[in-house]
């Protein structure tokens, strides 16, 4: 009896130890941990695992994944973005095209973004900006969701 109940104390110290431990763990955890920082995005390896998948994504990651793959947008040729999201394993974008941000300020109607994708040079008559939709490179469904991704900027 005397035997049982001290093999229960010692456990229960043991067990309390245990979680003062876990406890100081959590606390230097949250104090050591890089303040919290914007999910990245996929690369574009991912967003082919993605898509191969099926798994359904934001319609804006879905737009993201369009803008940077070479096969599609490819935007990153010439445009970088500024986003807190940027992958580490994203290769850093050409220069070509002005870099896209706050694009909400220069164009507050969706429509005139969508009309640039879908045909630049309507805007700048001597771009080399591909006219993505003139020329079928991406479908309407396509520019709509970059235009989605375009206005998180
Ligand atoms: C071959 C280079 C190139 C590629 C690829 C390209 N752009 Fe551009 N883009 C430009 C240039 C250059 C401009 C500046 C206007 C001009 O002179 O054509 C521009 C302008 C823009 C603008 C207007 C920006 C502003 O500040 O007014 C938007 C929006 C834009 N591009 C989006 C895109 C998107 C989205 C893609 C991909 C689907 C893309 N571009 C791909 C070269 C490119």
């Amino acid at each position: 009896m005397f035997q049982g109940q001290s093999i229960c104390s010692m456990r229960s110290a043991y067990i309390f130890r245990r979680l003062k431990l876990i406890g100081i763990a959590f606390l230097c955890s949250l104090i050591l941990a890089p303040p919290i920082q914007a999910a990245s995005l996929p690369d574009q390896k991912q967003c082919r695992g993605l898509w191969d998948q099926g798994v359904a994504v934001k319609p804006e990651i879905e737009g993201w994944c369009l803008f940077i793959d070479q096969k599609k947008g490819n935007c990153l040729a010439c445009h970088h973005v500024e986003t807190p999201g940027w992958p580490a394993t994203l290769a850093p974008a050409g220069n070509a095209g002005p870099i896209l941000t706050d694009l909400t300020k220069t164009y507050p109607d969706r429509d005139q973004l969508r009309n640039i994708i879908y045909d630049a040079s309507a805007q700048f008559p001597n771009s080399f900006m591909p006219l993505y939709g003139k020329h079928l490179i991406l479908d309407q469904n396509e520019i709509n969701l970059i235009v989605k991704f375009l206005l998180t900027l």
